[in-house]
């Protein structure tokens, strides 16, 4: 009887780990895709570089404006960068703020970078393009 009811804890225990790191798990974006072609790269410290800064860090307090998707321009020509972000469900803003370090890391000096994650995508460029499904180079 008092075994039993110790077991019936751990079980219930055991199972409200499960769930409760199964929700970690599904929060975590997962990468899909990336590219960003080396033809075009920009200087370490450029105007594009705190250009690209400036739109990356709006995309990630941004991206639930909208209904899913959301762009923003910055800078002037020749160094204007133009980005958008597209994403779904709950974890919106989660995922492109993730997407935003993750294109930074993968992408250090490339003019212009798309990544897709399950959840979102996000793209930034030199050239204004809105469609989503473009393929570089532009
Ligand atoms: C661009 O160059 C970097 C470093 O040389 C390399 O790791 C990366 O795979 C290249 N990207 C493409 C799309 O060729
Ligand atoms: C871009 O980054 C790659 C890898 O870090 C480097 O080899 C290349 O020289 C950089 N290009 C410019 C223009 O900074
Ligand atoms: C870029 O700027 C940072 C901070 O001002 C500086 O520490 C770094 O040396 C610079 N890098 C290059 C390659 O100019
Ligand atoms: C978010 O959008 C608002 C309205 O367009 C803008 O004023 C604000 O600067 C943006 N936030 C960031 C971090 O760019
Ligand atoms: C966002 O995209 C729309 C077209 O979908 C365009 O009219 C608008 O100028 C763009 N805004 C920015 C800030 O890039
Ligand atoms: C991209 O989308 C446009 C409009 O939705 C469509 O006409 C075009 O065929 C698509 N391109 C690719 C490569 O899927």
């Amino acid at each position: 009887m008092h075994l039993s009811t110790v077991s019936i804890n751990l079980l219930l225990l055991v199972i409200v780990l499960s769930v409760l790191s199964s929700t970690s798990e599904s929060q975590q974006p997962t990468y899909l895709y990336h590219d960003c072609p080396n033809t075009t790269t920009f200087s370490i410290n450029s105007t594009y570089q705190a250009n690209r800064g400036t739109v990356l860090s709006s995309l990630s307090y941004n991206s639930t404006r909208g209904d899913g998707f959301y762009n923003t321009t910055a800078g002037s020509i020749p160094d204007t960068v133009y980005s958008l972000s597209l994403c779904r469900g709950d974890l919106c803003q989660a995922c492109v703020t993730f997407a935003t370090t993750d294109i930074s890391q993968r992408c250090p000096n490339q003019t212009r970078a798309v990544v897709w994650l399950d959840e979102c995508l996000l793209r930034y460029s030199d050239q204004y393009d809105t469609r989503i499904n473009t393929s570089f180079p532009l």
